[in-house]
């Protein structure tokens, strides 16, 4: 059975392709979503994309994720600075994980400099536009099967 991959993105990030393009780009999540299925199958993985706007429908399905999943892409959106409840569900199911963002936190205001779920994380990419989410596939599979 191919390894199964799960992509949440919070809040807001339903408004892609239209939502301040010129810092998130133009591509639309479902796009995004199909980009990631279509390089997942290359990749031999299947990968799962969902979105909410809430907080405890994130750490519902990272809570359900194990036995399911292999491994999780999550961009928390504006939650990533402020989420300790994500952090912990992380924490609590173990499953790897990779903090993906469009922009690049770090240069922008200063409130975005502190990501709450890093340390959960195995690893981060960012500041790519949806190429982040590609690239974090890409790295997700290899430390999993690679
Ligand atoms: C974001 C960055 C966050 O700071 C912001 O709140 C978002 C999107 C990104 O993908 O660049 O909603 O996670």
């Amino acid at each position: 059975m191919a390894p199964r991959v799960l992509c949440i993105s919070g809040p807001n990030l339903q408004l892609l392709g239209t939502r301040e393009p010129e810092i998130y780009g133009k591509e639309t999540l479902a796009e995004i979503h199909a980009r990631l299925t279509a390089r997942g199958k290359q990749l031999g993985a299947d990968v799962e994309g969902r979105q909410t706007n809430h907080e405890g429908a994130i750490v519902d399905w990272i809570g359900e994720a194990r036995g399911t999943f292999g491994g999780l892409l999550l961009n928390p959106g504006a939650y990533t600075h402020t989420s300790i409840a994500i952090y912990d569900a992380l924490k609590a199911t173990g499953i790897p994980c990779i903090e993906v963002h469009l922009s690049n936190p770090d240069a922008r205001e200063a409130f975005r400099r502190r990501s709450r779920v890093a340390a959960a994380c195995v690893g981060r990419v960012m500041g790519f536009g949806a190429e982040s989410y590609l690239l974090a596939l890409e790295g997700l599979v290899r430390r999993l099967y690679g």
